[in-house]
């Protein structure tokens, strides 16, 4: 996908928080630590790891193809890839109101381990919080997705 297509598709998925441009997505498809997951034209995920850590930058999914597993099978292809590239933790941001994601990550094992306050600002003007996930990689529950 290039960078046009990912801010295409992430503008589809986000109004909070606002979606990425394509020359932000540029800078991070440059950055080496960084790397891309894709199923098809129907969504992608965004992921980085460096120093025994990675981190879930972000991950879309198109509103016509959700609802059957690719949210779930970017993630388990990211926990996977993570270990590949030496990460022993994962972690990730969700706003608290984002019922879907956070369904997807707890089904993939991420359990809360913190809170940003009032760190989400809708368009309308009202905070969310943001809840910080983290996923142990160390457990040998982390396989390559079939
Ligand atoms: C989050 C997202 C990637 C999930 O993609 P998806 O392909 O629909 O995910 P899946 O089909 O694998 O699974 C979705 C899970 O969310 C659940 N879900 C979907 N809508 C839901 C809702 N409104 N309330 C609660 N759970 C919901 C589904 O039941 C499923 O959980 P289950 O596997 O336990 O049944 C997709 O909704 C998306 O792109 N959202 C907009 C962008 C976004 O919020 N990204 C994450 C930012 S942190």
């Amino acid at each position: 996908m290039t960078p046009e297509a990912l801010a295409t598709l992430h503008a589809r998925a986000f109004t909070m928080p606002r979606p990425w441009s394509a020359q932000e997505f540029a800078g991070w498809l440059a950055d080496p630590l960084a790397f891309l997951l894709v199923e098809g034209d129907a969504g992608f995920l965004l992921g980085r790891a460096v120093a025994g850590e990675a981190e879930l930058l972000t991950v879309a999914v198109a509103p016509e193809s959700r609802g059957r597993g690719l949210g779930q099978r970017l993630v388990s292809r990211f926990l996977y890839q993570a270990r590949l590239r030496g990460a022993e933790v994962a972690f990730l941001e969700v706003a608290e109101d984002n019922a879907p994601a956070r369904a997807t990550y707890s089904r993939a094992g991420f359990a809360e381990t913190g809170r940003r306050r009032g760190y989400y600002r809708t368009p309308e003007g009202r905070s969310v919080d943001a809840l910080v996930l983290q996923r142990v990689l160390t457990d040998g529950a982390v396989n390559a997705p079939t």
